[in-house]
């Protein structure tokens, strides 16, 4: 692999797994980092790396449903891998507005697997980014194997699951190179707070309410976003064509238990709220999200057997780390919540 095509690199996992392929490997290659910059891609995640490793790294603004332009971005660069992370990613937007899910996470997908496909014979890796949210549900018991049985159960989950059938039909009918991993939650630096880590972290700071849906008991399987980053480096390295690896953190928390970590944990770190003895007070719930899976548990057994990677972070040793960052950038903070880095993404890419 010399020039590696990450597509939805500005987003929360692509932008860390460009900083851990440029920091934490020995790639001397290039990564030609391809991103709509929708709400959820932000540039000034990677602005450091940028300047520090020069022409090794490009950004390329352009949405992956466009065939004309992933063509080009896959020859101008002489594309030989991809990465393929872009995705709307947000179960809540999708319940309320599926279209951009079905364009992007199933279009796109199908775009970039027929163009690889074309470059059969410069493209050697199609490693394709999934969740475990295909797998649908599970009660109180069990967890979810390579091979259970895909049932999602939301927009989002429905559209990843037909992009994860279009991956595996590609490699079976005309033997193109694809890997794929389905993962658990992620959390870490760099993520939008929309999702539930970073919206608690960044509300209890401020002392707003901290919305928790339902009674608060469904569970979810958390993992540190960089050792998802190494899982995925390690597939790409060694993982066998054709075959699907779960990552998972073996780290199964209700909601509930999450926020009262994220609550003790900013009363310790950020000392406590003017008139509140614990963060825990600002806990609200509110009403189920529609059709809310209740448990979601991996088996990553596959990934660790066969490829020796095993997460290097507990949830007590990264959520801490996750909330030191939230605190050690403020600036990057303000400008996700104020939408001024749409104003920087404009002055540089003519939006
Ligand atoms: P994110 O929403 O933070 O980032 C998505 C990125 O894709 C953004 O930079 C966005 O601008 C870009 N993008 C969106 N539509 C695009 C398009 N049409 N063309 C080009 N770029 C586009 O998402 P994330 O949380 O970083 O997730 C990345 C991938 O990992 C997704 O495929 C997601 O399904 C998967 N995943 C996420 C998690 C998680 O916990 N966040 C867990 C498992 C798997
Ligand atoms: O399992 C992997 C998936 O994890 C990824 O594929 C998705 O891209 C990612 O968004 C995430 O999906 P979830 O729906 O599990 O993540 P979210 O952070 O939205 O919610 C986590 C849990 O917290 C879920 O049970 C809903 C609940 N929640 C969420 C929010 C935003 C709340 O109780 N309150 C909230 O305000």
């Amino acid at each position: 692999m010399n020039n590696i095509l990450v597509t939805g690199g500005c987003g929360f996992i692509g932008a860390n797994f460009i900083r851990y392929v440029f920091e934490e490997t020995d790639f001397s290659g290039r990564i030609i980092n391809v991103d709509k910059l929708t709400y959820a891609g932000n540039p000034e995640s990677l602005a450091d790396l940028a300047e520090k490793f020069g022409d090794r790294y490009v950004l390329v603004r352009e949405d992956i449903v466009d065939r004309g332009a992933m063509g080009r971005a896959m020859d101008d660069h002489a594309v030989d891998a991809i990465a393929h992370f872009a995705a709307e990613s947000h179960v809540d937007r999708s319940i309320v507005s599926p279209d951009d899910f079905v364009q992007t996470n199933i279009i796109g997908t199908f775009v970039l697997l027929q163009l690889a496909r074309e470059r059969a014979d410069r493209i050697g890796l199609f490693h394709h980014v999934s969740t475990d949210e295909v797998f649908g549900s599970l009660g109180e018991t069990g967890l979810f194997m390579e091979d259970t049985p895909y049932q999602p159960n939301s927009p989002y989950s429905a559209s990843k699951a037909s992009s994860d059938h279009l991956a595996r039909a590609y490699h079976h009918t005309y033997g193109l190179p694809v890997t794929m991993s389905n993962c658990s939650n992620n959390y870490g630096p760099y993520q939008f707070p929309e999702k539930l880590i970073p919206l608690m972290i960044l509300n209890a700071l401020e002392g707003k309410p901290l919305p928790v849906y339902g009674d608060g008991k469904n569970v979810r399987d958390w993992l540190y976003v960089t050792d998802h980053c190494a899982a995925i480096w390690t597939i790409m390295q060694q993982g066998q064509k054709g075959r699907t690896y779960n990552v998972g953190g073996r780290n199964e928390m209700q909601n509930i238990r999450v926020v009262e970590v994220i609550c003790d944990l900013l009363d310790e770190l950020a000392g406590p709220l003017a008139g509140k003895a614990s963060r825990r007070a600002l806990i609200t719930y509110v009403k189920d999200r529609p059709g809310h899976d209740r448990r979601y548990a991996i088996d990553c057994t596959r990934i660790e057997q066969e490829l020796g990677w095993t997460p290097a972070e507990s949830f007590e040793t990264g959520i801490r780390k996750t909330i030191q960052w939230y605190l050690d950038n403020p600036v990057w903070i303000d400008h996700v919540r104020s939408g001024t880095y749409q104003s920087w993404i404009d002055s540089h890419y003519g939006g």
